[in-house]
């Protein structure tokens, strides 16, 4: 598919690739021949990118199981390979979340990152389309020639380089039958700052193509490729949604779910005693672990 693509055709190409970690769409390799595969495709992104645009490479961690499961962060391992192919890294954005695995031998891995490259210093970016809300709108300069004026941008503040947005579980909107698929809201926010309306934006490793529907839902075109025929279905499904105005996706900038909205019913602690004025069930609890196996008692803290 990329070898039909034209020279610097390409305004953005936002990615995820195959981990190399053994999900249902992919074969473990060995860590060098993976790297050798992700060359051959980053080349001809490369190839295919306008002069002025920008690679988003979203990646995790390669879980190394002979090595006792040790842990090799795939940006590291990838960054030589693009920087060796002349590209210029602009950001390494973390994507926090909140949910995934509960590892016992090391922490739990609440973050991905993405790396932003672009191919020359004359790129486009634009921010504007990608503010979030100020922290404190009303703050005003108090000294200097703006005293009295308001201190910050209205349209927003820049949205940083750590961006917390859920991953796409069960419960999510955009969830389909993919295992991995992006979150819209992290793709919208490269679509919309780095290319323009009717400029391509392409994602090789397409999936149940989020980056190809984030695209048209901008007013963008959208070229991808994926090798699993049910989320091409979805995928292309997708499309369609985006291009009718009927795309399923959590609105860009709505807060991450707060806890303390669920009311006490889901935030009280099951094992503990029933509510009563010696232990109100809804007050903190610490836990003691009375012996090996034994239950744990829940008391007031
Ligand atoms: C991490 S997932 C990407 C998910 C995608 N970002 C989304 O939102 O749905 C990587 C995808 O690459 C696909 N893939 C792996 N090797 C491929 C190849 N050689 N050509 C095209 N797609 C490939 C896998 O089937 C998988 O769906």
């Amino acid at each position: 598919m990329l070898a039909g693509i034209p020279d610097s055709t390409i305004q953005l190409v936002v990615t995820s690739p195959p981990y190399n970690i053994g999900k249902a769409y992919e074969r473990r390799s060995p860590l060098t021949g993976y790297l050798e595969f992700q060359r051959k495709v980053i080349g001809e992104c490369v190839r295919v990118l306008h002069p002025r645009g920008s690679i988003c490479w979203q990646v995790g961690n390669f879980v190394d199981k002979k090595a006792a499961g040790s842990i090799i962060p795939l940006d590291i391992v990838l960054y030589p390979i693009f920087s060796e192919l002349g590209l210029k890294l602009r950001n390494r954005v973390v994507w926090h979340f909140e949910h995934g695995l509960h590892c016992s031998k090391r922490l739990s891995g609440r973050y991905e990152t993405v790396l932003w490259f672009t191919k020359s210093d004359d790129y486009h970016f634009n921010v504007d389309p990608i503010r979030v809300p100020q922290k404190y709108p009303g703050k005003k300069h108090f000294k200097g020639p703006k005293v009295g004026q308001y201190s910050c941008n209205p349209l927003g503040k820049n949205p940083g380089d750590v961006w917390t947005f859920p991953n796409v579980k069960n419960n999510h909107i955009e969830k389909t039958n993919h295992p991995c698929q992006f979150p819209l809201e992290l793709v919208e926010r490269f679509v919309l700052g780095m290319s323009h309306p009717d400029e391509w934006v392409l994602d090789p490793f397409a999936g149940v193509g989020t980056t190809m529907a984030a695209a048209v839902k901008h007013g963008r075109r959208g070229v991808g490729s994926e090798l699993v025929p049910s989320y091409n279905f979805v995928a292309r499904e997708r499309i369609n949604a985006a291009f009718s105005g009927t795309l399923k996706g959590r609105p860009m900038n709505r807060a991450v779910y707060d806890p303390n909205l669920a009311g006490p019913s889901m935030r009280s602690v099951p094992w503990a005693v029933s509510p009563s004025k010696e232990y109100p069930i809804h007050q903190p609890t610490q836990l003691v672990l009375l012996e090996p196996k034994a239950r744990y008692r829940v008391r007031a803290s």
